[in-house]
């Protein structure tokens, strides 16, 4: 296989998570971005100008025909993750695709039987999963340091802003805590335990309709718990704990972006292990995305498709019990 030495990412999307992801590439030396696309050209020539990026388009259909582009990360809100990834390999793009890859789980299908198709790669960017604390932990369990788990808690709930037309709270955006944020212990638990075969949640749903907080138990195959919480309206710890029959192991806030843990053993003195960064950490997921690339390969070995559509088929299951739907769906 021609192995490519440059890697040339373009941006659909200039919001929060599009200029997080451009400064992480920064840090990339095989990585070049060359072209952001917006709904406006006033938006993307600023966001071009931020990041030095040589071709800003004035639209997503611009952007996706650009020859020099080899990969899209779409980074708009959840509801246009689909037409969004859509319009990318249509036009011969790989795809990088924000979390919650789709509003559900048929959506998310679709998007990977597409994908396949076309035989380009795509994967969700849930950016927890690369960090190097993340693989040290897959390690440290694989080894049965802590023995079978037992139990698993998280929770990520944040005070956001109580706009009913932001993103967090307008249904129309794919408002709501458990999309938002509520999906990180949820995935989180997926990798450790897998697909959970029972689910129990409760949500407090607030004005607009949307999750405001809400908690889940997951059972999983085996006996073990998760028991995990997710809040648009209230700041919570952001740790995980992975207790299993020998031991614990704690990891710090912020567990979606984690630098420390906490490990302790049975009759031992508790061992810290800390794994300190550079930049914002979303590089990890562009260079799994660039190596896949360069491999051939369709999906990542770190987050399947099967598991992105597991873990929205939990989403589903959750927001069936709460009677939440979006529009359209
Ligand atoms: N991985 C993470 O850590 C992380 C963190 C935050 C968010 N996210 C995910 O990233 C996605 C975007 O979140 P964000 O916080 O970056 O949102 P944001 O700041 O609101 O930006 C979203 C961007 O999407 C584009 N867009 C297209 N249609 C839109 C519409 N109808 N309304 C508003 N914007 C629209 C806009 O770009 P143009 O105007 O240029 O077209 C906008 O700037 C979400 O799915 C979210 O879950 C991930």
């Amino acid at each position: 296989m021609i192995q490519k030495s440059i890697i040339r990412w373009g941006i659909l999307g200039t919001g929060r998570i599009a200029g997080d992801l451009a400064t992480a590439l920064q840090v990339i030396p095989d990585a070049h971005l060359v072209a952001v696309g917006s709904r406006s050209q006033e938006s993307a020539d600023a966001f071009a100008a931020k990041f030095s990026i040589r071709n800003a388009h004035s639209s997503y259909e611009n952007l996706v025909k650009d020859p020099e582009v080899d990969v899209i990360y779409v980074a708009t809100p959840h509801p246009m993750h689909k037409e969004n990834t859509f319009l990318a390999l249509s036009h011969g793009k790989h795809v990088l695709c924000e979390k919650p890859f789709a509003l559900n789980s048929k959506d998310a299908e679709s998007m990977i039987a597409f994908a396949r198709e076309k035989k380009l790669f795509l994967m969700e960017a849930m950016w927890t999963r690369f960090f190097p604390l993340m693989e040290k932990l897959r390690e440290i369990l694989a080894s049965g340091a802590i023995g079978k788990i037992q139990l698993f808690s998280a929770d990520f709930g944040f005070r956001g802003p109580n706009d009913p037309s932001g993103r967090l709270m307008n249904p129309e955006l794919g408002g709501g805590a458990l999309m938002d944020v509520g999906i990180y212990p949820i995935s989180f638990s997926s990798m450790i335990l897998g697909t959970p075969d029972r689910i129990t949640s409760m949500a407090q749903l607030g004005e607009t309709g949307v999750d405001e907080s809400s908690a889940f138990l997951l059972g999983h195959p085996g006996g073990a718990i998760s028991s995990l919480y997710t809040a648009i309206r209230t700041d919570t710890p952001h740790e995980a704990t992975i207790m299993g029959e020998k031991g614990h192991i704690r990891i710090h806030s912020h567990f979606w972006c984690p630098q420390k843990m906490t490990i302790t053993l049975e009759g031992q003195d508790p061992e810290v292990i800390e794994m300190p960064i550079e930049s914002n950490g979303y590089q990890f997921e562009a260079m799994e995305v660039m190596k896949c690339i360069r491999e051939g390969a369709l999906e990542s070995s770190i987050i399947p498709h099967n598991e992105t559509v597991s873990i929205l088929k939990t989403l589903d299951t959750i927001r069936l019990e709460w009677g939440l739907k979006y529009p359209g769906e």
